[in-house]
């Protein structure tokens, strides 16, 4: 297959670029704990490329007890506290191996670059690693309605490029996320574990091991 066959990929952010998704593992699980909830890497896992609020939801659905919309609120900020606090010190040298050489990749190709994250702090992620330029559209998060495993951020990051969906690659790192993607229409490349990842058209490792030309 030759690289033609796309015309934009769509990268998500959290586990794919940057490994932000231990430090959003670790923040949850000090608020699960701090509410009597058992936490781990599988129940995490549920929760990779889900938007915050949603995954507050998961956790506390096995709390012992109801919480009102406004103690939800302040749990979301004060794991949102946290995790800024654990992303404060990020460099580009956070960079995922292959990540900026994946990016250049497709802008060498001729193809546009997006980027899908659900994260309300990626725009500030991405300005501590470096590599907000090299994006041609970003998707601002507050702006989107429905979360992964929706398609609707990656319809919104291919009609911002002028793409249309099948002519668009999107590499994920979640369950939540490659099911985006497919519903989205466009042809999934998974980062992690293909048994996982059982959805992905194909999955690799991570980002040193993209090759555009074998998708
Ligand atoms: C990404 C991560 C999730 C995170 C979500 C919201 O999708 O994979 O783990 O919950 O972003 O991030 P935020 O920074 O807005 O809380
Ligand atoms: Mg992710």
């Amino acid at each position: 297959m030759s690289t033609n066959r796309y015309k934009a990929v769509i990268f998500d952010l959290d586990g794919v670029i940057t490994d932000t998704a231990r430090y959003h593992y670790l923040a949850w699980k000090r608020l699960a704990a701090s509410q009597g909830v058992h936490f781990d890497e599988a129940f995490n896992e549920h929760l990779k490329g889900i938007d915050r609020m949603g995954s507050l939801d998961l956790i506390l659905a096995s709390a012992p007890r109801a919480y009102t919309p406004e103690e939800k609120l302040a749990l979301a900020d004060s794991k949102n506290a946290h995790y800024v606090e654990l992303i404060s010190t990020m460099s580009p040298a956070d960079l995922l191996p292959g990540a900026v050489e994946a990016l250049d990749a497709c802008r060498a190709a001729g193809l546009k670059v997006g980027l899908a994250s659900v994260s309300k702090n990626a725009f500030a992620v991405l300005d501590m690693l470096g590599i907000a330029g090299k994006f041609d559209y970003v998707v601002d998060a507050a702006r989107i309605a429905r979360g992964k495993p929706d398609p609707e951020i990656f319809l919104k990051a291919a009609s911002e490029l002028g793409v249309s969906p099948a002519d668009c690659l999107g590499v994920e790192d979640a369950v939540a996320g490659v099911a985006s993607i497919k519903s989205a229409g466009m042809t999934a490349l998974g980062i992690g574990d293909p048994a996982v990842l059982a959805q992905a058209d194909r999955v690799i490792a991570g980002l040193d091991h993209f090759a555009l030309a074998d998708y």
